[in-house]
Formats: C-alpha cells, structure tokens, sequence
C-alpha cells in the first residue's frame, strides 16, 4: 500500500482530493495533516469514520517535529495547506506568511530528509498577477498582486529551490479558480449563492467586469493525480491548470440568480478591492501535451451541481455563516463599508 501525507485536507480543494483518491485508489492510505483554522472542517470528513486508508491528524505544517514524524513512512506529499483568502490576506498577511512561506519550508525540510519520491506543491496561477491580453504561461513572469499570491509564490519558487539545489523531486501546480462542493462561504461563489438563497445582497467589487477561468474542484483533483503520477523526468517542472472557461464576476452572479430564480437586484456594486486582479487566465497546452490531461467537466455542469450542492446542504454553510465567530468578524471589518 502506498502512503501520501497531505495537508489541508479538511478544506475545499484538500477534502474533495481525498474523496478523489480514496475512491480511485483501493491500495491507498492517506494521512491527512490539517491544522483546522476558520476554513477547515473536520465534519467534512465524518464520512471516513472508521476508514482505515484515511488518518486525520491535527496539526500545523510549520510544526517540524510532528512533520517530520508523519513524513516517514510516506511515498509522496501533496501540500495544499495555506491561508488562502485574498481578502484576507489585505486586512492581514502575518499567517499567510508563516504557513504558506514557513510551513512549505517545513515540509520541504521533512521531504528531504526522509527522501520522499514526490512533492507536489499546490500553487495557483495567482503568482502570474494579472494575465493581461494573453492567458499566463508557465514560462511567463511571476509579478503577484495581494499579499496571499506573494507568499505563495516564496512557496512556489521555495519548492522549486529544493529540486535545483537538492534533487528532491518537486512538482508544481498552478490552478485557476475552482468552484464545486465544500468550499468555505468567503469566497465569491458560495458567498453569492448562500446570500441570494437568504435574499441578501451579493457584493459585486467595482464593475464586476474582471475575469477569471473556473474549474471544477475534481478536474482539478484528476490533474493533481495526474502530475503526482508523473514520470521523474518531470521533477522540478510547473504545470498550469485550468478549463479555458472564463468568466466575469458578474456572469458568474447571473448565472446563480437565475438558477435560484431570484432577481438581479440582489446585486450591489461596492467599493473595489484593492490590487483587483483584472483577469486570471493560463494556457494549459503543456499538461495535455506532456501528461495528456485536459479538464472534463463543462461550465454549465460545475455550476449546476455546486449551486445545487450547496442547496442540499444547508446545515454545513448556515452552521459557518450563523454560528463561526471568525466568519462573522471577518464579514463585519471585510464588509463594513461596503
Ligand atoms: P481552504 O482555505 O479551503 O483550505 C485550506 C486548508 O488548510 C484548511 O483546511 C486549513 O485548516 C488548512 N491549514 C491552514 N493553515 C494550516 C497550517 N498551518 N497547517 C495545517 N493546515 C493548515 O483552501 P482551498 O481553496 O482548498 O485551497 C487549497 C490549496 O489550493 C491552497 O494552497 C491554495 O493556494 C490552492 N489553490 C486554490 C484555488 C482555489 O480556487 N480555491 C486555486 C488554485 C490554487
Ligand atoms: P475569490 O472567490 O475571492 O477568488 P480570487 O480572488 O482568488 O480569484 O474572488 C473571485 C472574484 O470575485 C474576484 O474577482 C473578486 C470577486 N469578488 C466580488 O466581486 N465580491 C465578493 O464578495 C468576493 C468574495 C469576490
């Protein structure tokens, strides 16, 4: 049986992953290493009570001795563990620094000493910055925007650092924004879906012209696999991720409001976020080229289904949104005057 140490597994895209895996793979145990902070949910993973292939521990990535401890044994890890709100990350940036930056370099640390066979460090393609007239390659210049693309671009480059100097072999991935199950009501779709259930207004920032390129959370687990199956003679490479499928904020809104039948006056224009990133676009040529991956899922379908996940599970976001005090903190200074 092979062993996989992944962090962040009680988030959005880490809890998906292990549900991902585990029911792909019989031979697979995965230690999932999670330091439950506002965004990660331990009842995401109620489910695998008394699945043996699944071992959640509860910890920080930064912590250097638990690390190194869970990192023996392990074939590979897959690190998707970080703070990971761009909002967030302009009313504060200390923890985004400490876990993305410090706890990569801890988990970097613990791979090579234990000789681990694959890093697959999860990147975004928020270390491009703004992808301007053409999609961002994989070649293209690292110029991030907030403060949460700046710290994982340290992690991002830390990672690749390790393969140059030490051999260990790093992969690197560079998604696009996912959208689908069990992703924490902050971010722009479940806020926009949850609000407009609620009949509450829906934050547009500034003219909700930008664009994004959305993928749906298990394509981005298939390509995931993919790379952390790749063959060695990839090791220190970088593989953008995406679904060549972009959209402006405000068609992602419309298309929520007409799935919920509810009115587009919901919408409410309010003051810009800062360093808005215009559009987030990357080719994704090489993974289909190199290790012929292309995403499945069309817009539509990804919609459809994380629109209707979240009216079927009701309790999961009414218990963040009415009883988390960090969330409603947040949503109060975030929001204030907006
Ligand atoms: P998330 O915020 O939903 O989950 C992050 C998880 O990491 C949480 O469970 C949290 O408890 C855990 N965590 C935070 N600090 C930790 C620490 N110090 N030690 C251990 N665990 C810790 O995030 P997500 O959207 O699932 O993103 C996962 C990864 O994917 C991140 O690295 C993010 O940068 C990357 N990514 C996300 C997207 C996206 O659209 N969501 C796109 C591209 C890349
Ligand atoms: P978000 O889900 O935070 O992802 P990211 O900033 O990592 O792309 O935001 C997606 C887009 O939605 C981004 O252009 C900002 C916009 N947005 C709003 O207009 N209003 C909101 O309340 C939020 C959370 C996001």
């Amino acid at each position: 049986m092979k062993t996989i140490l992944v962090t962040g597994g009680a988030g959005f895209i880490g809890t998906n992953f292990v549900y991902f895996m585990l029911k792909k793979y019989d031979d697979l145990k995965i230690i999932n290493l999670d330091k439950l902070t506002y965004a990660g949910n331990l009842e995401n993973l109620d489910p695998l009570k008394g699945e043996k292939r699944h071992e959640f521990v509860k910890g920080d990535i930064c912590d250097r001795e638990l690390v190194g401890k869970l990192v023996k044994g392990c074939d590979a890890i897959v690190n998707f563990a970080a703070e990971t709100h761009v909002d967030r990350s302009i009313l504060s940036a200390g923890e985004f620094i400490q876990t993305d930056v410090q706890g990569t370099f801890c988990l970097l640390e613990a791979a090579r000493e234990a000789g681990i066979r694959r890093f697959v460090q999860i990147s975004t393609d928020e270390v491009y910055g703004d992808a301007g007239d053409n999609p961002s390659s994989e070649t293209d210049p690292l110029m991030p925007r907030s403060p949460y693309a700046a710290s994982k671009t340290g992690a991002d480059r830390l990672a690749f650092s390790y393969f140059t100097t030490y051999d260990l072999p790093v992969i690197i991935t560079r998604c696009t924004n996912n959208l689908g199950p069990f992703q924490y009501p902050e971010k722009l779709i479940p806020l926009f879906v949850t609000n407009a259930i609620d009949d509450k207004q829906l934050p547009v920032y500034g003219s909700g012209k930008n664009t994004r390129d959305w993928i749906f959370v298990e394509d981005h687990c298939d390509a995931i696999d993919t790379v952390l199956h790749a063959d060695d003679k990839h090791n220190g490479e970088v593989f953008n991720i995406g679904a060549n499928k972009e959209f402006s904020v405000l068609e992602i809104t419309s298309f929520i409001l007409d799935y919920l039948k509810k009115p587009q006056s919901l919408i409410k224009h309010v003051e810009d976020r800062l360093g808005h990133v215009k559009r987030h676009a990357v080719t994704t040529g090489k993974i289909k080229d190199a290790l012929g991956w292309k995403s499945k899922t069309s817009f539509d379908d990804a919609m459809g289904r994380t629109v209707q996940w979240y009216l079927d599970n009701e309790s999961w976001w009414r218990r963040i949104k009415e009883k988390q005090e960090d969330y409603q903190k947040f949503m109060k200074e975030y929001y204030k005057n907006r």
